[in-house]
């Protein structure tokens, strides 16, 4: 069972704790999945800005295509307006419907508890509707309890990663 594992961050801000939490959930799933580790294993939209809406942008559509063949996704957006960043569905935007090949976990960082469900609601029927499977429930973390994520990846990759496997 090995699989690649790349990581999609969507917040504008570099360097970002959620940046962090997708890291380190994606080498948590490579663990599990028994998958080489890579300095190419992540997109971050963060440097790529407002270039993700022009679509003669040599550089995002690379990007696209590192995503359209990632066998195993892990997308991460802080919570913004109970749902995901605008610079992720933009980046998104960019992948055609059903294009998605492999599985994706939606992940989302967020500081308040009523939101917890907007992953399970609103970014898994995005992640769908581009073509992912997506057989777990998606990982929302709140900023409270970010003291615990090494363990919360841990255990979510162990749970979920055979379901994940190509
Ligand atoms: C524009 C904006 C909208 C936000 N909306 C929500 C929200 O609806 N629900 C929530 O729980 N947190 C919301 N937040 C808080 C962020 O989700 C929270 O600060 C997040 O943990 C930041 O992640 P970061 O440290 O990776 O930037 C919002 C923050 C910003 C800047």
């Amino acid at each position: 069972m090995s699989a690649t594992v790349l990581a999609v961050i969507g917040n504008p801000r570099p360097e970002s704790r959620t940046h962090h939490i997708a890291r380190t959930l994606a080498a948590e799933l490579r663990r599990a999945l028994g998958a080489p580790a890579s300095d190419l294993d992540e997109v971050d939209l963060a440097p790529l800005g407002s270039r993700v809406l022009d679509y003669d942008d040599t550089t995002v559509a690379h990007e696209v295509e590192r995503v359209l063949a990632a066998e195993v996704l892990v997308v991460a957006s802080p919570t913004y307006k109970a749902t995901y960043s605008g610079l992720l569905k933009a980046f998104l935007d960019r992948v055609g419907t059903g294009a998605l090949t492999g599985s994706a976990v939606p992940v989302l960082l967020g500081g308040a508890p009523n939101h917890a469900l907007a992953v399970d609601a609103h970014f898994t029927p995005l992640l769908a509707e581009l073509g992912a499977a997506t057989p777990t429930r998606g990982l929302f973390v709140l900023e409270s309890q970010l003291g615990a994520l090494d363990q919360t990846a841990a255990a979510f990759a162990d749970r979920w990663a055979r379901w994940l496997a190509p």
